[in-house]
């Protein structure tokens, strides 16, 4: 019941007792909608993974691409997005609910780059939408996921994203991935 009642590291609130807590904390978790370490009563009333947001396909030219995938899905890619912290430049086709992120190295040194190198033009990653990155990140590190990122990053297409090394996740690189709004920055 500890985290239910964070509110107030003795259980009490302003004088009040235990039971007031409850709201306090319930009332301040709507109001910063950032519910780390949540209680679990808490986090069984949400859905943890939705659906597969994006799928990431790694690519040499991102411009020959988009007139690849172009043809394929008779339209076109709906922006591109530079991610210079990741050096890569990602462009994004929607299909119905589920997006194509085509991610093209812009570094030597990036992931896809290095990606590129090892095994080809290819699927680099698959995304799932969460509904809290912060309480998935602490779920999963608590599954015994092995997570590449300290914390959830900044991530294209306004997201805020962390990946689970792929030795955890059958050779598969998974990034889960949350729309970033104004209760989450
Ligand atoms: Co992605």
């Amino acid at each position: 019941m500890y985290d239910i009642i964070r509110g107030s590291p003795n259980g009490s609130c302003f004088g009040f007792p235990q039971q007031f807590g409850l709201f306090y904390s319930l009332n301040r978790t709507i109001k910063i909608g950032l519910p780390r370490n949540t209680s679990y009563f808490w986090r069984k009333s949400r859905e943890m993974i939705k659906k597969i947001e994006h799928i990431g396909i790694a690519v040499k030219s991102l411009q020959s691409s988009n007139d690849l995938f172009k043809k394929l899905f008779g339209k076109e890619h709906y922006k591109v997005e530079p991610v210079e912290s990741e050096g890569v430049s990602t462009s994004f086709f929607m299909l119905g609910e589920t997006k194509i992120e085509l991610l093209e190295a812009t570094t030597t040194d990036s992931a896809i780059a290095r990606f590129i190198e090892k095994k080809g033009e290819g699927i680099h990653h698959i995304a799932y939408e969460v509904d809290n990155i912060y309480e998935e990140m602490d779920r999963l590190k608590g599954e015994g996921f092995e997570v590449l990122n300290a914390e959830p990053k900044f991530g294209a297409d306004n997201k805020m994203i962390f990946f689970l090394h792929p030795k955890s996740t059958n050779g598969v690189l998974v990034e889960l991935c949350q729309e970033r709004n104004d209760e989450i920055l």
